[in-house]
């Protein structure tokens, strides 16, 4: 029941909500700060003397960024087409951000020696790391499926190279806490 109440007011949204591209937009730069925050968060996690408080900052930043990655999917699925120059700002966008994603995977792989001593004082960290990992890449996908979805056809085999990094980078980490 509550779950057909729930796809009711996402249809209600998706219909009577139209999205622009300065809102996909607008999303997407609140992704680079969320983004900018969870890298700080992961880069400050010490190895050699970790503190909770870190891990649990990341968390936090960890859910602030799936949140917008969900606001910013659900306006490009309420988008129509993007036409050459939205898609081309919103490709760039991106682009931008990537390599910062890249990096924190990395920097998070790093770190599991930090969330593995915490690990060890509180049960339960490494599996909440792999589990923010596995929903970030969930909501990342869906994303970059719905920003596909609307791109035009001149930069689909962009957009689709810069999934596939991203993605790949997530498989990297995810495989390092699994
Ligand atoms: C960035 O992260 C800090 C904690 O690390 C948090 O207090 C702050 O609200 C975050 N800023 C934004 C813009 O999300
Ligand atoms: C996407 O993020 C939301 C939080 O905004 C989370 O509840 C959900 O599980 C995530 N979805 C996937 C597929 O990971
Ligand atoms: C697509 O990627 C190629 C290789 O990185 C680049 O040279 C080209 O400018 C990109 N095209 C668009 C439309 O962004």
């Amino acid at each position: 029941m509550v779950q057909i109440k729930s796809s009711l007011v996402f249809l209600f949204y998706a219909a009577f909500t139209l999205a622009t591209p300065a809102q996909i937009e607008s999303d997407i730069a609140v992704i680079s700060t969320d983004v900018n925050n969870l890298s700080n968060g992961i880069s400050s996690i010490s190895n050699s003397s970790p503190s909770l408080l870190g891990a649990l900052t990341v968390h936090s930043d960890a859910v602030t960024l799936a949140n917008a990655l969900t606001s910013a999917t659900t306006a490009a699925t309420s988008n129509g087409a993007l036409d050459v120059a939205d898609g081309t700002t919103i490709l760039d966008d991106l682009s931008t951000i990537s390599p910062v994603i890249q990096d924190t995977l990395t920097d998070i792989v790093t770190k599991k020696p930090a969330f593995t001593t915490l690990n060890g004082e509180v049960g339960g960290i490494l599996a909440l790391v792999l589990q923010d990992l596995e929903n970030l890449n969930g909501n990342t996908t869906a994303l970059a499926n719905a920003l596909i979805g609307i791109a035009p056809a001149s930069l689909i085999s962009n957009a689709t190279t810069l999934k596939n990094n991203i993605l790949s980078a997530f498989s990297t980490a995810i495989a390092a806490y699994s």
